[in-house]
């Protein structure tokens, strides 16, 4: 098993992070403006989005033949509703920036047959001749997309069961309610991730330091879902100093 070094960049605080994000992507699209993005949400993404919206729109970035995917979305809710990663995505990036719709690519929350859904994507992905750059976050307990502890590396666009801790983190989107926020989710596979040409992760803030310690250092594990990205020789990890506290 070939364990490569991902490439770690420490910087003083969040905002740093997301400047720096931000700019790898518009780096990305300026050099290939037909790029395929894996994109994924959550709080640490609010500001990378915010980033590129301004950078897009102070150089005049095109965004006509971007494609997006996202990483993952929650199940069984409508797909208008506040707390689906689509009303997110909208909110912080699609409304506020020329991406075709029909080059906008989103796991539908709503499916009837989620699994054949799923497949669809995996299918999208493909035919968009993969992805280009993959942008991701960590989750407290190591996932990466809904790729929860214990997901195989094997795995593909799929259903999957959220652990109590992603669901607690999810609640600020519904109303600060755990409780309310669904059970299950669909996220791209860990396989699917690890076939991207690129892939950029980024964590702030003292949560994950442990998180990040693991990924980098532990055992290449199911367990440790971010751990896999060790299986992949171009990746890049950016942290805050509170972030990059425990390597
Ligand atoms: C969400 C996703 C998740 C988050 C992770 C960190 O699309 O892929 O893996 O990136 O849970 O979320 P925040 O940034 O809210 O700590």
């Amino acid at each position: 098993m070939n364990d490569h070094r991902p490439t770690i960049g420490i910087l003083n605080d969040g905002a740093a992070v997301s400047r720096a994000a931000a700019a790898a992507l518009a780096d990305q699209i300026r050099a290939d403006p037909g790029s395929a993005l894996l994109l994924p949400t959550g709080q640490t993404m609010l500001d990378v989005y915010a980033d590129l919206v301004a950078i897009v729109r102070a150089e005049r970035i095109d965004l006509g033949r971007v494609q997006t995917f996202n990483l993952d979305e929650f199940y069984g809710l409508p797909p208008d509703h506040p707390g689906t990663y689509r009303s997110y995505m909208h909110e912080a990036l699609f409304d506020h920036v020329a991406i075709p719709a029909a080059n906008i690519n989103l796991i539908d929350s709503a499916a009837t047959d989620i699994a054949a859904e799923c497949a669809r994507y995996e299918q999208r992905i493909a035919a968009a001749g993969g992805i280009d750059l993959a942008m991701l976050g960590i989750g407290v307990n190591g996932h990466i997309g809904f790729n929860e502890p214990g997901s195989d590396f094997a795995t593909r666009t799929r259903l999957i069961t959220l652990r109590d801790s992603s669901r607690a983190a999810n609640a600020g989107r519904f109303g600060g309610d755990a409780d309310a926020v669904p059970r299950q989710a669909a996220t791209v596979g860990i396989a699917t991730i690890l076939e991207a040409r690129r892939i950029l992760l980024l964590a702030t803030g003292g949560a994950k330091a442990q998180a990040i310690h693991a990924m980098l250092h532990g055992p290449i594990t199911p367990d440790v879902p971010a751990s896999a990205l060790r299986l992949h020789p171009h990746v890049a990890v950016l942290l805050d100093r509170a972030a990059a506290s425990l390597i």
